[in-house]
């Protein structure tokens, strides 16, 4: 089995879509192995966000990160289940987004995107560490 990393965005638990994005993940026939709602501070938010440190949007990224809780989650499926979890969410930007997947569905503005999933193997697994080291 595969994990990765899931968080439902500020946005997502505003709007009260935390359901409607993890019951897609259930859904499709991933498995929810940890979840916490939590607020982030900057310094977590720096190391899982190490790639865009010093970005022309990484102060906008921080603040509404940020603002409120998140619901940080595992999820559990096949090999690639990072990808399955990406192929949902939809393209960055909301309104370029595929109709059928969260963003494309749920969004549109590319900095309130009401989700994050790990783009790699390789970021699945330094994420879920940053947020469930506990989780073998
Ligand atoms: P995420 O990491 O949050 O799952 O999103 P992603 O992989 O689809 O996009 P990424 O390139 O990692 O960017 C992280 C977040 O930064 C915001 N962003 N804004 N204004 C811009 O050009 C821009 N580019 C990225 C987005 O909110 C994106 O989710
Ligand atoms: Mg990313």
């Amino acid at each position: 089995m595969d994990r990765t990393l899931v968080i439902c965005k500020p946005d997502a638990v505003e709007r009260g879509l935390v359901g409607e994005i993890v019951g897609r993940f259930e859904r499709k026939g991933l498995k929810l192995v940890a979840a916490e709602l939590r607020t982030l501070d900057s310094d977590v938010l720096a190391r899982h966000y190490a790639e865009h440190v010093g970005k022309g949007f990484y102060d906008d990224l921080v603040a509404f990160m940020g603002r409120g809780p998140v619901l940080a989650a595992v999820v559990e499926g096949p090999p690639d289940t990072w990808s399955v979890v990406r192929q949902m969410m939809g393209a960055t930007d909301p309104m370029k987004a595929a109709p059928g997947t969260i963003r494309g569905d749920l969004g549109t503005e590319v900095t309130e995107n009401l989700v994050h999933g790990s783009d790699s193997a390789e970021s699945a697994q330094r994420e879920i560490a940053i947020f469930f080291p506990d989780l073998q």
